[in-house]
C-alpha cells in the first residue's frame, strides 16, 4: 500500500499556494470587519441528525454525500458538509439571541461532501461566508449580497454574475406546490428517476434538476414568482430595489431553487464564466424556518457561502496576484563557529524590527550560502567573519544595486531600517 497518496477529493495546500490562502483570509477577515461581522468557529463533526433534519433528508447532501460515521460511544456523527446548520445550532445552544437581538456572524471553515470529484469540485473543500441571525428585513438580504460582492471586489475579481429568485414563504410553498405538481404531473413518467422521488415530497427541487430531459420539461413550469402571496412578493420587490439602488447589476432565474431544503423568500448565487461546469462561487439566500425546524426559537435569518477553492480559480484565471508582497529582506552568512554562534542573537534582533530575516541551518560553506541566499532574492546580505567580529562592523551586500559596505555593529539595525524597502 502506498502511504503517499491523499484520500481522493482532498487537496494538500503547498508553501506556495498557501500564502494565497493566507493573503485572500486576510482580505475576507477586513471586508467582514468592515461590515461588523464577528467570526464564529465550529467543531469539525456535529451529530448527523443536526444536517438530515437541518438540510433535509431528500437533499442530495443528506441523502448521498455525507461523511457519516458511528464513533466508539455509538453517536452516529457527520464531518460537516455545510456551515449554516452548525452555526444556527451554536447560536441557539450559546443563546446569542439573548445577548443581542440581531447577530452577524461569519466563518472560514473546512467542509465535506463525497461528491464525484471534478475540476471545483472536491470532498474536502472551504468555504467563507456570513449569516445575520435575527431580522426578516430585505435590508439584511442585500446587505449580505453586498457584502460578499464587496469581498470578491476588494480580491479584485471581475465579471460575476449575480442571479437571484424568491420562492416565497411556508404558505406561497404550499400554494405553489400544487401547482407545480399540477403541470408536473401529465408528463412525471419522462422526467429522472430522481425528479420522480421528489414529487411528492419536494416537487420544488425538480426545478433545480441537471438532466436536459428534466430541464427541457421545465422549461415552461410556473413561476413561483407569479404566485407570491402579498408579503413575500412585498419582500422580493424591495430587494431587488435596493440591489438597484445600490447598483449592483442581477438578473432573475424564477426555476432558482438552491440544493438545499431550507431556503424561504430570497435566494441567490454568484457564478464566474471563469469557471467550467461547477460555475457557482457562492450560494446562499433566507432561512426563516430553519432555527425553529432545529427546536429552537424563531430567528428569521439570511447568509452566503463561498467556496475558496473555486475562488482561487477565478483568481488566477484573471490573473490576480495574490502573492506575498514581503521579500526576504535579510540573509545573513556567517563563517566559522564563533560568528556562527553570535548569528541568532543578530537576527533576533532584525527581525524585531519587522523585517524577514534568515539564516544557513545547513552548515554550509560561505559559497553555498551565498548561492541560499541568492535563490531567496534576499535584499542584502550580511556576512559576518573572523574580520568582523575582529573590527565589530558587518560586510553588507545590498544586493539590488550590487554594492559592499561596511556597517558597525551597533549602526546595523538603523542602516537596514533606514535602506530597506521592505
Ligand atoms: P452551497 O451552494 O452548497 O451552499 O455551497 C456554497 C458554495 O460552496 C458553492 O457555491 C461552491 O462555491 C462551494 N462548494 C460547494 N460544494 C463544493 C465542493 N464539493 N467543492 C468545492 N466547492 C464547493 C451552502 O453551503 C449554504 N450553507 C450557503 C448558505 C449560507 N445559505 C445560507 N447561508
Amino acid at each position: 500500500m502506498n502511504l503517499f497518496r491523499r484520500i481522493k477529493g482532498t487537496q494538500d495546500i503547498l508553501p506556495e499556494d498557501s500564502i494565497k490562502w493566507i493573503v485572500l483570509e486576510n482580505k475576507i477577515r477586513v471586508v467582514m470587519q468592515k461590515y461588523n461581522f464577528s467570526e464564529l468557529r465550529t467543531p469539525i463533526f456535529e451529530q448527523t441528525e443536526l444536517f438530515a433534519r437541518g438540510i433535509g433528508q431528500l437533499t442530495d447532501i443528506v441523502a448521498k454525500e455525507m461523511y457519516t460515521f458511528q464513533d466508539r460511544g455509538k453517536k452516529q456523527i457527520t464531518l460537516k458538509p455545510e456551515m449554516t446548520a452548525p452555526i444556527i445550532r451554536a447560536y441557539l445552544e450559546n443563546k446569542l439571541y439573548a445577548q443581542s437581538q440581531l447577530n452577524k456572524i461569519y466563518y472560514i471553515a473546512p467542509l465535506f461532501r463525497q461528491e464525484n470529484p471534478q475540476a471545483g469540485r472536491l470532498r474536502q473543500f472551504h468555504q467563507f461566508g456570513a449569516e445575520t441571525l435575527g431580522s426578516s428585513a430585505a435590508e439584511a438580504d442585500v446587505e449580505i449580497i453586498d457584502l460578499a460582492l464587496a469581498i470578491y471586489e476588494a480580491i479584485g475579481l471581475k465579471d460575476l454574475k449575480l442571479v437571484i429568485n424568491s420562492v416565497g414563504d411556508a404558505e406561497d410553498r404550499v400554494r405553489y406546490k400544487k401547482i407545480l405538481q399540477d403541470f408536473i404531473k401529465p408528463y412525471l413518467k419522462n422526467y429522472c428517476p430522481d425528479c420522480q422521488r421528489r414529487f411528492d415530497e419536494n416537487p420544488l427541487r425538480i426545478l433545480d434538476c441537471k438532466n436536459e430531459t428534466c430541464s427541457n420539461l421545465n422549461k415552461n413550469a410556473p413561476k413561483i414568482a407569479d404566485h407570491l402571496l402579498p408579503e413575500s412578493k412585498d419582500h422580493y420587490e424591495k430587494l431587488k430595489n435596493h440591489l438597484s439602488a445600490l447598483g449592483i447589476a442581477f438578473t432573475e432565474n424564477p426555476y432558482l431553487v438552491r440544493g438545499l431544503d431550507y431556503y424561504t423568500r430570497t435566494v441567490f448565487e454568484i457564478t464566474s464564466d471563469a469557471l467550467g461546469a461547477q460555475n457557482a462561487i457562492c450560494g446562499g439566500g433566507r432561512y426563516d424556518l430553519l432555527a425553529e425546524e432545529l427546536g429552537g426559537q424563531p430567528t428569521p435569518a439570511v447568509g452566503f457561502a463561498s467556496g475558496i477553492e473555486r475562488l482561487l480559480m477565478v483568481a488566477e484565471k484573471q490573473n490576480i496576484n495574490l502573492s506575498d508582497s514581503q521579500r526576504l529582506n535579510v540573509f545573513l552568512v556567517t563563517m566559522g563557529e564563533k560568528a556562527q554562534d553570535e548569528s541568532l542573537a543578530w537576527l533576533k534582533k532584525i527581525r524585531n524590527t519587522g523585517l524577514r530575516a534568515e539564516l544557513d541551518l545547513l552548515s554550509r560553506s560561505v559559497k553555498a550560502q551565498m548561492r541560499e541566499a541568492n535563490r531567496q532574492n534576499a535584499e542584502f546580505v550580511l556576512l559576518l567573519g573572523e574580520n568582523e567580529l575582529h573590527n565589530k562592523s558587518f560586510s553588507v551586500k545590498l544586493m539590488d544595486k550590487g554594492e559592499q559596505v561596511d556597517v558597525p555593529f551597533n549602526e546595523l539595525i538603523n542602516f537596514l531600517t533606514i535602506q530597506s524597502k521592505k
